[in-house]
């Protein structure tokens, strides 16, 4: 297949936008084989199926690579708390907040937590979302954590959108572990993970290092682990105050450190050192109020690459559109529009872990969205806007 007539934001390396206008791409099965000004075309590649774009704008398809879209219940009567005056930490400490999701998801049938999911990933692919990474972590035992996991494998089977998942056992320690966290690590998390792996349902390992979570040798307990299976692994990290969580993610090679609105110049630079990518959560940082900013100048200085996500969950971030992720991702962070677009493809992609997608450059997935605007900033700009005109994923419309 042929599109023409597009105006083309490549996201090749170095060139800003990449903006080609008239431009054309070719895609053969799943996969770009050309793409440049129209009327350099090869001649081999004419004379197939032709799709004329009206110069609407074409961009590498949109990837979500923080997510918790599989979970029970909802925490409407938390965010009433809230607004009460009671704070995140406080709840939680309270046995609400992460431990009341875990109740609902426990109580949940696998085809519940299917369904009330795939309501939250028609919406991101209606946004023109094909990669949407999954993270468990509302189970906090054995049987619940596979069945998230099953159910995040389940989206892919359901809908035209591929699926990452995080094993993220070590998420919030459960009830029945209160003042145990190592107790939970040895006797659940860690057991629960190789099961996991055994039965294919691990693409990463992550963890929640912080005050009200685990502590960075408890997290590192589960890196070991991995490390024994191959897993890569990534971090919430430094959300809510600064316990060392990038230092020991980036020391192992993170794919990723998450949310780092408490993390210094020293992270930054041991993210850089380690090619660790820096995933940024507006969603959450809106939601809770927070005042702290992650440290973007320190980022950029150190050439950290950086993500965004909706970090979509029932408690910090019950979000469910990337764009607005993108456009809270400038307007609270002040990320410039083509920081916040890199955001959700290469980079995005980059904290998966993945380098055949996130840009339009031969050899690349031909996963694309094509939107009914003239110039890339307008899709991080509008707020409740929805441009998508239309959207490719492996090759098909
Ligand atoms: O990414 N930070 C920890 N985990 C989630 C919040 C989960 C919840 O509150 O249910 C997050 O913000
Ligand atoms: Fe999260």
């Amino acid at each position: 297949m042929l599109l023409t007539n597009a105006t083309i934001s490549t996201l090749e390396h170095g060139t800003g936008f990449g903006l080609i206008d008239n431009g054309a791409i070719a895609l053969q099965g799943d996969r770009i084989v050309w793409v440049g000004p129209e009327q350099a075309v090869p001649a081999h590649l004419r004379g197939g199926r032709t799709r004329d774009l009206g110069g609407r704008l074409v961009t590498p398809a949109l990837i979500d690579c923080h997510t918790h879209v599989v979970f029970g219940g909802n925490r409407a009567a938390e965010f009433e708390q809230r607004l009460n005056g009671a704070s995140y930490e406080e709840i939680a400490r309270a046995g609400g907040g992460i431990v009341s999701t875990v109740t609902a998801t426990r109580d949940a049938e696998a085809r519940d937590l299917l369904a009330d999911a795939l309501t939250r990933v028609d919406a991101l692919i209606g946004e023109g979302v094909t990669l949407i990474e999954v993270k468990s972590g509302y189970g906090l035992d054995r049987e619940t954590e596979l069945k998230m996991l099953r159910v995040a494998r389940e989206i892919a089977a359901k809908r035209p959108v591929q699926v990452r998942t995080s094993f993220l056992g070590a998420h919030a320690v459960p009830p029945e572990y209160s003042g145990r966290p190592d107790a939970y690590i040895d006797e659940v998390c860690i057991p629960t993970l190789r099961a996991a792996f055994a039965e294919g349902l691990v693409d990463a390992v992550d963890g929640f290092c912080e005050g009200i979570a685990f502590d960075t040798e408890q997290i590192a307990r589960m890196y070991e682990v991995a490390g024994q299976f191959g897993l890569p692994v990534k971090l919430h990290a430094e959300q809510l105050s600064n316990i060392g969580g990038t230092r020991l993610a980036a020391g192992r090679g993170a794919l990723s450190a998450d949310h780092l609105e408490y993390a210094t110049d020293n992270d930054a630079r041991a993210m850089a050192a380690a090619g660790t990518v820096a995933v940024l959560l507006p969603g959450a940082f809106y939601t809770l109020r927070e005042t702290q900013l992650p440290p973007v100048q320190a980022l950029r200085d150190h050439r950290v690459p950086m993500a965004v996500a909706t970090d979509c969950n029932p408690g910090s971030s019950p979000l469910a559109s990337i764009l607005l992720a993108m456009n809270m991702a400038c307007t609270l962070f002040r990320l410039t529009p083509l920081e916040a677009l890199l955001g959700v493809t290469a980079h995005a992609a980059r904290a998966l872990g993945l380098s055949d997608r996130g840009r339009i450059v031969a050899g690349a997935r031909a996963d694309l969205c094509i939107w009914d605007a003239a110039h890339p900033a307008e899709l991080a700009y509008r707020i409740g806007f929805n441009p998508l005109h239309a959207r490719i994923f492996n090759g098909e419309a």
